[in-house]
């Protein structure tokens, strides 16, 4: 069974079908008040990514239950106020960088933080987005901040997975799912969070360490940088 370490999708849907697939697992919630709505799940921690703090209270509680973790979903991801509108030439200096604080550098704090628990034979799986795919924007105007930020996650997960020999890393696309962010503007999602959780997992479930540092999406196809 998967010690998973989940920080912060929506809580009740993910939840549910972390249990159908029986797997033991902790989720994060950025704040203790929304752990009050937490329900059934695993037992809950607070951790806002973009808190060093934070981060390493969450750490000194899980590690006082458990010494290992074997997957680390790094799911937590923010745009701009007004996604997916961002022309390059619009953006705002601070919502820039706030972006690319919770994306990519709470990403990376975490996971040094809890890199010791998953050592060895753990996974790391970045919840990234097609959008940070370079290759896949050519043309495109929206979004500017988000795919810079998950442009530079995917890095990171290269790096992280070059440096790291024995954990697995992988970014991963969920879809365009039918979220608060996949839902903004009115906009219609196509994929459920079931539908994307469920492919997730079984494109995870795929990987070896072979694949460390590689780019995929929810439905099992590789994904170019
Ligand atoms: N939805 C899509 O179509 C889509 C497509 C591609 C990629 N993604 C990626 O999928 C991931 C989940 O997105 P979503 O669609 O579920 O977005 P969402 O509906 O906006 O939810 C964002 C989640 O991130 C959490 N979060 C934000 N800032 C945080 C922080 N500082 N510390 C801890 N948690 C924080 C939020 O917690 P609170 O509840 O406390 O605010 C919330 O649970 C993100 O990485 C996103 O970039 C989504």
């Amino acid at each position: 069974m998967y010690h998973s370490f989940h920080i912060c999708w929506r809580r009740t849907p993910l939840s549910d079908l972390y249990y159908l697939h029986g797997r033991l697992f902790y989720v994060l919630f950025r704040t203790y008040r929304t752990v009050l709505d937490a329900g059934k799940q695993g037992p809950p921690l607070a951790c806002d990514v973009a808190s060093d703090a934070s981060i390493a209270d969450c750490l000194k509680a899980f590690s006082a239950r458990h010494d290992h973790l074997d997957l680390l979903v790094n799911n937590a991801g923010i745009s701009t106020p007004d996604h997916p509108d961002d022309p390059a030439t619009g953006i705002r200096r601070e919502d820039l960088l706030r972006v690319l604080d919770v994306n990519v550098a709470g990403v990376c704090a975490v996971t040094q933080a809890f890199l010791p628990l998953l050592r060895k034979n753990g996974r790391v799986m970045n919840v990234s987005s097609l959008l940070g795919s370079v290759e896949l924007s050519r043309g495109a105007t929206s979004a500017t901040s988000y795919r810079c930020s998950k442009a530079s996650l995917n890095m990171l997960t290269t790096m992280f997975a070059n440096e790291v020999a024995d954990v697995t890393f992988v970014s991963m696309h969920p879809g365009w799912v039918q979220t608060d962010m996949g839902g903004s503007k009115g906009r219609k999602a196509p994929v459920t969070v079931e539908q994307s959780v469920v492919g997730m997992l079984d494109t995870l479930e795929k990987r070896t360490l072979a694949d460390s540092g590689s780019f995929w999406g929810f439905d099992g196809t590789a994904l170019p940088y």
